[in-house]
């Protein structure tokens, strides 16, 4: 089975069964200050997970687009991508366990969607801890489906609990579902997680009750909620019977195309497999972060320098590969070939994908070498340091003079047996530039944005300011990126030049009458087209018929937004502008708080 039609089947299944197909959302992800891309299919949802309504129901499906790179080290094995794609189901307060299971049961194992025999099904489910109960129940439901007691496993929560995403968020105990791929157990100790193959991990049911708090408490939620995931390339890999998901169809091109032009094969010899599956898929990733809707160029900040260090690790393994010159528009457009049409955002940003990997290319290209010859000169004074680190210092020198991320210059080290003094490096960086840049790894551990009152509030300043900034500087201003803390907000947008103080001034007198006004703040669920015949600012175009929702602060403004906001606009306390500054050519940033 290849992956459209898995995720063909997936959601005919689920519309079958009374959901909505709802479309994927954006990787980067929308008022979320501590996490720099979608990182799972529940990310985009979690204000519904929360209790806000979404306005497709409460039965939802979908195919999300999801980037982890927490796991960029371990790229190359068989089963790690940086990028890959979610199918899931969604009951947002509508069914749970019962309901849940069976339909996992039955798309699994139904000659109609995957046909897998019952007896090939290990499950596993949350065996309790002092904070959360044993979880009979989903053990219950699955021996009433068949599954014997001997391939149902309560595990601990390390294995058998997901999210929050972040640091805090929805989450709860999950079952999952492991399909018996026929080998001889490793050992007494072999079930279901076990690393040696026997198991294949195939999905995961999250039961979502639980909401995680700053203070690491796991208060109830009021509506009880199911999060399942199946990894769209793990899947298809084992229903094709291959051994990892580089030799399916997604990636057997791009790898074919890199074959081609540096005339070695895939499978001969482990450094050039690993680089190969590499290149594939860092060329992937960026290429999806390229033509995400909300579209990133490589930098040194944020997402931007995600993408900037995905391009240049793959340029440095196709240059070990032996490729010379300009290749990376090139394979971009393999990529685009294999993924246009489940998601079209590509086509309209193919362009864009093949310039930016053309200019990131020229950039860097020239600058490796030089940076490879004078680590080789290096190398064998550093060889001689009996503890193998390398100086931070040298590291952020190769990062400074020769734009070797961190990562590089690792993965250089240890090539030759040497680790990198990582502290060392972000010391001299804090000391060079300012500490907001190397923002991006440490955005990582961060949790999602929360739902208090000081967010609502934020969320809500941010629809006024974008409003009163239309209204200043023109129609022109759209917004490009919107990031809420308790703290602040910090608004990007469109527009040539820098705001004057007497624009400042008006932005923000505008805000305060509005809020001063008391005005209230109502939703209304409708059509894109019915939406924008009313004149509502929609910033990301829904895909398929989708019905969205409307936020109105009185007649002052009207914006497509999946919420939460405050009630009344008399609830916000005084509008303050802290700082205008450039974000990128052609984008200014705002930050701004509410003052008591
Ligand atoms: N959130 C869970 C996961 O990512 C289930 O979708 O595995």
């Amino acid at each position: 089975m290849k992956a459209k039609e898995l995720r063909d089947k997936y959601i005919e299944f689920f519309k079958s069964q009374g959901h909505n197909h709802i479309a994927g959302k954006s990787l980067i992800p929308e008022n979320d200050p501590t996490v720099l891309f979608t990182t799972a299919g529940m990310h985009p949802l979690v204000p519904y997970l929360l209790g806000e309504p979404h306005p497709g129901g409460n039965r939802l499906v979908n195919f999300q687009k999801c980037i982890r790179t927490g796991d960029i080290d371990e790229v190359g094995d068989a089963t790690h991508c940086t990028f890959f794609e979610m199918l899931g189901n969604w009951s947002l307060g509508n069914y749970f366990k019962k309901e849940a299971i069976t339909m996992s049961f039955e798309f699994l194992t139904n000659p109609k969607w995957l046909g897998f025999s019952p007896d090939l099904l290990s499950v596993t489910v949350f065996a309790g801890d002092e904070s959360v109960p044993r979880d009979e129940e989903s053990a219950g439901i699955w021996r009433s489906l068949g599954i014997p007691e001997e391939r149902i496993y309560f595990l601990p929560r390390k294995d058998n609990w997901w999210g929050p995403a972040g640091q805090t968020g929805p989450c709860g105990p999950d079952t999952e579902m492991f399909i018996d791929m026929g080998k001889e157990a490793c050992g007494d100790n072999c079930r279901p997680g076990c690393s040696c193959g026997k198991y294949f991990e195939v999905w995961n049911d999250v039961f979502m009750q639980y909401n995680k708090t700053e203070e690491g408490n796991y208060v109830p939620l009021t509506q009880k909620n199911v999060d399942t995931g199946m990894g769209v390339e793990r899947t298809i890999a084992m229903l094709q019977g291959k051994e990892t998901v580089y030799e399916t169809e997604l990636f057997q091109p791009i790898i074919y195309a890199i074959e081609q032009k540096v005339q070695k094969s895939y499978g001969t010899d482990a450094a050039v497999t690993k680089s190969l599956r590499i290149v594939a898929d860092h060329i992937r990733a960026a290429s999806f972060i390229l033509g995400d809707e909300k579209g990133v160029t490589p930098s040194n900040l944020g997402q931007g320098y995600i993408l900037r260090r995905l391009i240049r690790r793959a340029i440095r393994h196709l240059r070990k590969l032996g490729a010379e010159g300009k290749f990376l528009g090139q394979l971009a457009r393999v990529v685009i070939d294999i993924y246009k049409d489940a998601y079209p955002e590509f086509l309209e940003n193919q362009n864009k994908i093949v310039e930016e990997l053309e200019r990131e290319e020229e950039k860097f290209s020239s600058t490796l070498q030089k940076g490879e010859k004078e680590f080789e000169k290096l190398l064998p004074n550093l060889l001689k340091n009996p503890k193998k680190i390398i100086p931070g210092r040298l590291a952020f020198t190769l990062y400074d003079t020769f734009g070797f991320p961190l990562e590089i210059t690792e993965e250089l080290a240890a090539e030759n047996g040497m680790i990198v003094d990582r502290e060392g490096f972000e010391a001299a960086f804090e000391k060079h530039q300012e500490a907001s840049k190397m923002g991006a790894d440490k955005s990582f551990k961060g949790g999602l944005a929360d739902h208090t009152d000081k967010v609502r509030q934020l969320h809500t300043a941010t629809h006024l300011l974008h409003k009163a900034l239309r209204m200043v500087l023109g129609d022109h201003v759209a917004q490009k990126g919107s990031n809420i803390t308790a703290e602040r907000l910090r608004f990007d947008f469109c527009h040539p030049d820098k705001m004057s103080p007497e624009e400042i001034q008006r932005v923000e007198d505008i805000v305060n009458e509005q809020i001063q006004k008391k005005l209230a703040v109502t939703q209304e669920v409708m059509s894109l087209e019915e939406a924008r015949a009313e004149g509502s600012i929609a910033l990301f175009d829904a895909k398929y018929e989708e019905k969205v929702k409307v936020y109105s602060i009185g007649d002052f403004s009207k914006e497509v937004c999946g919420g939460p906001h405050v009630e009344n606009t008399g609830e916000m306390g005084r509008f303050k502008i802290s700082k205008e500054q450039s974000s990128s050519a052609g984008v200014r940033r705002i930050r701004a708080v509410l003052e008591e």
